[in-house]
């Protein structure tokens, strides 16, 4: 922390004034899980759905991120710790503006997610476990990433050559048996709406 910096944030409408505004709840729904999963499938679907039951949302995930604000970042440990750190603090400001986060991001190990519920804050994390297997990330190869790692000419690869550690207790674990989507989503739906939507008895 540096010590010449002010934070200004008793200065400006606070979060709860801005959920007012948006009759919503705000909170991090952070999808996690290989490449390839389906988290950024998921998640655009998922804020379709949210979109036409009037939730206002914003959806960031690792590509856009990456080709972006943390353009810098490549995939080592630090890295990948600094690309979360980063997001984790973006959600944050989006959530003080009353908006639901949709985040989509392998963030693979424990440590890196346990960073990203702390800056978060423990009640406004919700974590979504994408849960397909290694086997079928790597057949459906999207982007033919998984065969550049396996051929060396992709380092540190999560899956191949650097790990991944699945959540064990997860908000919801989407285990991606069903084949129908749509099912999918609509289950993610019943979890998640209770969760973000506005209780006006907390106003009066
Ligand atoms: S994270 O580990 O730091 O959370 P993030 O979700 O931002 O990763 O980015 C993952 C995306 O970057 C993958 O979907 C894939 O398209 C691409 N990618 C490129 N190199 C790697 C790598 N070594 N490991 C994992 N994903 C990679």
């Amino acid at each position: 922390m540096n010590d010449e910096i002010y934070p200004v944030f008793d200065k400006i409408k606070d979060r709860k004034e801005k959920e007012i505004y948006l009759k919503q709840q705000a909170k991090v729904i952070w999808f996690t899980g290989l490449s390839g999963s389906g988290k950024t499938t998921l998640a655009s679907m998922l804020e379709k759905r949210l979109f036409e039951l009037n939730y206002f949302c914003q959806i960031l995930d690792g590509d856009n991120v990456r080709s972006g604000i943390n353009r810098n970042l490549k995939f080592t440990e630090e890295d990948r710790m600094e690309n979360i750190r980063r997001i984790a603090e973006v959600s944050k400001l989006f959530m003080n503006c009353g908006i639901i986060l949709i985040c989509a991001f392998i963030s693979p190990t424990k440590e890196i997610r346990q960073m990203a519920r702390s800056i978060i804050g423990e009640d406004d994390f919700l974590e979504v476990f994408v849960n397909t297997p290694l086997d079928v990330c790597e057949k459906r190869d999207p982007k033919g990433l998984y065969k550049k790692a396996r051929n060396g000419e992709i380092k540190n690869f999560t899956g191949i050559s650097s790990p991944f550690e699945a959540p064990e207790t997860p908000f919801a674990d989407v285990k991606n048996a069903n084949p129908d989507l749509n099912e999918t989503v609509r289950e993610l739906l019943i979890k998640v709406i209770p969760e973000i939507t506005f209780d006006p008895s907390k106003i009066l």
